[in-house]
């Protein structure tokens, strides 16, 4: 099965492909990896795309597109240990006027993470980068979350 990836495509057709995408297994490593290469794909000025599992209570890396990165993050530490922390959407305009930003990429200007909660339990969390300030407004939180969720749905 493929999945012909439309980068002229709107919102709503990217949510239907990558439901479509992710319907074919519940493995979590399976889908996570395959949406990030989708979101890596279709999203213009983005230079991460991955995610981070909880593991023995610390963030550990898992599929991902983008630079290599680091691969445990306590939690409460940088955007995605204050994502999983508080379980909010961390939005970050400008990484430098984030206090205690984690830098894997030189080129990452701004970030946004999402926390995964499944049945209120964290199972980790979501995480773009763009080499462009700003790069993320309202409108990516609520299409991203879109995807947060059709990720969580396709586990069960
Ligand atoms: N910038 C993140 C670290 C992960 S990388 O961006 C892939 C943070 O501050 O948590």
């Amino acid at each position: 099965m493929s999945i012909e990836v439309d980068v002229q495509a709107s919102p709503e057709e990217l949510l239907q492909q990558a439901e479509a995408l992710l319907s074919v297994t519940s493995d979590p490593v399976s889908n996570a990896a395959n949406l990030s290469a989708f979101l890596f794909e279709v999203l213009e000025d983005v230079n991460w795309v991955g995610f981070y599992f909880l593991r023995n209570g610390r963030l550990m890396v898992g599929p991902f597109q983008g630079k290599p990165a680091c691969v445990l993050i306590p939690l409460g530490r940088g955007v995605c240990g204050t994502a999983a922390l508080t379980r909010q959407v961390q939005r970050v305009d400008d990484v430098d006027d984030f206090d205690g930003h984690i830098a894997c990429d030189a080129a990452t200007r701004s970030e946004i993470v999402l926390p995964l909660v499944k049945h209120g339990n964290l199972l980790g969390v979501l995480d773009l980068d763009s080499p462009r300030e700003g790069r993320f407004n309202l409108h990516d939180q609520h299409f991203l979350e879109d995807m947060a969720s059709i990720y969580l749905r396709s586990l069960e």
